[in-house]
């Protein structure tokens, strides 16, 4: 499947994408890397490693609907089927949502519906739970309220500080953004009336 990432930052997971989808049964193609800030790290890296990248800097748009046109042309030009959001930080309209409805997946920091939105996890000490972890889940209009794909859970460790905790998280997100793409990518698990309906197309 044609598969793009939308980043702005480090691009950490991206780079676990992209690792994965090395592997030539990997179900889902990475055609395009998105940033909307021309000075993302992952961009540069996506770029050293042959992949085609593309910069829609939102500050050159007066509005978030021609911000998302523009990006929603950049998709279409590269025959895009599925996005993942991996570090993606504007909020995104309804309008572009609903026109990737079941097809626009996005990795949270946090065991989903706990601590949505920022600063998972110092909300995560604070409360102090004794599990988070992270969730890919289908975006939908309401923020990080989508059907959930998967989720990887870790221990909350006597002395953890946001830094420790979140480093014990990431190492999951990056095996678990892979294996829930390829849920989806695949056709395993899809979004059929607002749930996440799985099936093993092998048995
Ligand atoms: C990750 O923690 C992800 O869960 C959140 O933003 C962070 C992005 O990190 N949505 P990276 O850019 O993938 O390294």
């Amino acid at each position: 499947m044609r598969t793009a990432i939308l980043i702005s930052g480090r691009g950490s997971n991206m780079t676990a994408l992209l690792e994965a989808a090395r592997q030539p049964a990997y179900p889902a193609q990475i055609v395009l890397v998105m940033s909307n800030r021309p000075d993302a790290a992952g961009l540069a890296r996506a770029a050293e490693a042959g992949f085609a990248t593309a910069v829609v800097d939102h500050k050159a748009y007066p509005d978030r609907a021609s911000f998302e046109a523009a990006m929603q042309t950049e998709l279409d030009r590269h025959g895009v089927e599925l996005v993942c959001l991996a570090g993606f930080m504007r909020v995104l309209t309804p309008w572009f949502i609903e026109r990737w409805t079941g097809r626009l997946l996005n990795i949270h920091p946090s065991l989903l519906p706990a601590f949505r939105g920022l600063h998972t996890h110092e909300r995560a000490l604070e409360e102090g739970v004794k599990l988070h972890g992270c969730t890919v889940h289908f975006v939908v209009p309401e923020l990080d309220a989508g059907p959930i794909v998967a989720q990887g859970a870790v221990p909350v460790l006597a002395g953890d500080t946001p830094d420790s905790l979140g480093g014990r998280v990431l190492a999951v997100e990056h095996r678990l953004y892979p294996l829930a793409v390829a849920l989806v990518a695949s056709g395993r698990a899809r979004l059929v009336d607002g749930r996440v309906l799985e099936h093993d197309v092998a048995g």
